[in-house]
């Protein structure tokens, strides 16, 4: 049954807030923890359906997962090579990094497993990691368009590969080198534009080999030797700087705001949103920044902030990919035209992100326009009138997007159903509305 959620307009927001911890970081602290000869511990992971999937994938998969009393996560390991045939589907939600990330570690086991997903990720390409997989010698097969549901069946003489991605995208360099986990030899995969490095540096921290070159024309050369020994760890996962986006836009756009949001992960290839605030007028300070297990962490301090619009720049895309909805609504609220550009990748997210900004913002009254791979939006300096029901068609990020917008516009913005929103922000209203916002239920 669908979840209807309507966004208010709220005085302003103050307070301190944990935000969940990071989801990419959730994923593969699951997945390398069940590789690790011996015990892991992960501490803050987060709990929402996409991470949820995982873990019950790697049990599947053999490994042992549990969660303790205290809220942390125990794994106990199968060794590199070591995973057993699910006897099951790996259902794996709304979630395409626990998708693409296992198609890749399977692919070079020699047996077959079989994944599949809700609407949303049926619906997305999975051809930009079985054509690489292939070529390491696993075999798949799909439904049309290299769609899911599909069948992964692993090589029992796996090729290690040298691969240039086509598309800026963290999942398909991870599926390779996760791949090239249990392969002979060295993984190469060149990246033209770097992009998140949560891979290259969880597998280091866990014991492999994984060598990063800067590249002469820009982006890196990233090599993985095979076979590696990953032994446990304790880890401890940061709040994911894609979802403490939410309540800094908030506090940005809702006057009077103010909010402390601790330990937020801070990793360079993941702050283009807080960038692109800062060059927009955000009163946005990073105080205690240190690094928690190989990835750096600082408090974020966000105060309202009359914003102005700017043009944020294609190459800036990766860094932020998984933000353009949230800065959207930024942009709406701002003095002058913001343009992004560079987003064909934002159409084939877990819903067409660039589409659902687009419609959605003008049914709230601001002036967009929607390209091919850019999106513009003409900000007047005063809240948009809102008013409108969003769809949000499985797409936990439009759902929060629009839920922000309607904590500053005039009238009220509903969202169709806001159970998708625990995929990724478990909790997310009631953490909103404990710092002031008015997020209710809304009508069926
Ligand atoms: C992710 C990579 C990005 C991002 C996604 C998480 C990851 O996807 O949008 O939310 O954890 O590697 P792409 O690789 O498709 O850009």
């Amino acid at each position: 049954m669908a979840k209807p959620l309507v966004s208010s307009r709220a005085d302003a927001l103050a307070g301190t807030a944990r935000v969940p911890g990071d989801k990419s970081i959730s994923h593969r602290a699951l997945m390398f923890g069940a590789l690790a000869v011996g015990e892991s511990v992960v501490e803050g992971l987060l709990e929402g359906d996409d991470v949820l999937c995982t873990a019950q994938a790697m049990r599947a998969l053999g490994a042992e997962v549990e969660r303790r009393a205290d809220g942390s996560w125990r794994l106990f390991g199968r060794g590199v090579g070591g995973l057993a045939e699910p006897d099951g589907l790996l259902d794996m939600g709304n979630s395409g990094t626990g998708a693409r990330l296992l198609m890749g570690l399977v692919a070079t086991h020699p047996f077959t497993t079989f994944f599949t997903g809700d609407a949303s990720l049926r619906s997305r390409p999975m051809r930009r990691i079985t054509e690489p997989l292939g070529r390491m010698g696993a075999g798949f097969v799909t439904r049309s368009g290299g769609r899911l549901p599909a069948a992964v069946i692993g090589t029992a003489e796996p090729q290690p590969i040298t691969y240039e991605l086509p598309v800026a995208s963290a999942q398909v360099k991870s599926a390779i080198l996760l791949a090239g986990l249990n392969t002979p030899g060295e993984t190469t995969v060149i990246e033209r534009e770097a992009t998140r490095d949560h891979t290259e540096l969880m597998l280091r921290n866990f014991g492999a080999t994984v060598t990063v070159d800067p590249l002469p024309e820009g982006g890196r050369r990233v090599t993985l030797t095979g076979y590696p020994e990953l032994v446990g760890r304790h880890l401890r996962v940061p709040a994911d700087p894609s979802s403490a986006a939410f309540p800094v836009v908030a506090a940005l756009v809702v006057p009077g705001s103010d909010l402390r949001l601790p330990a937020v992960g801070i990793n360079p290839l993941r702050t283009g949103l807080y960038q692109t605030l800062g060059e927009m007028g955000a009163d946005l300070r990073f105080e205690n920044s240190r690094v928690e297990a190989g990835e750096p962490v600082a408090d974020l301090v966000v105060r309202f902030s009359e914003l102005k619009g700017v043009d944020v720049p294609p190459e800036r895309a990766p860094s932020m990919i998984d933000e353009y909805p949230i800065l959207a609504v930024a942009a709406a609220f701002a003095r002058g035209t913001t343009r992004m550009r560079g987003l064909a990748e934002l159409r084939v997210k877990e819903s067409d992100r660039l589409a659902a900004m687009a419609h959605g913002l003008a049914a709230c009254g601001v002036r967009v326009e929607e390209n091919k791979d850019s999106l513009t939006v003409h900000g007047t300096g005063a809240p948009p009138a809102g008013g409108a029901t969003i769809a949000v068609n499985l797409d936990h990020r439009i759902g929060m997007s629009f839920l922000v917008l309607g904590m500053a516009t005039a009238q009220p913005v509903a969202i169709d159903d806001g159970h998708t929103i625990d995929t990724s922000f478990p909790g997310f209203a009631a953490l909103m509305n404990g710092l002031g916002a008015n997020i209710g239920a809304g009508k069926e």
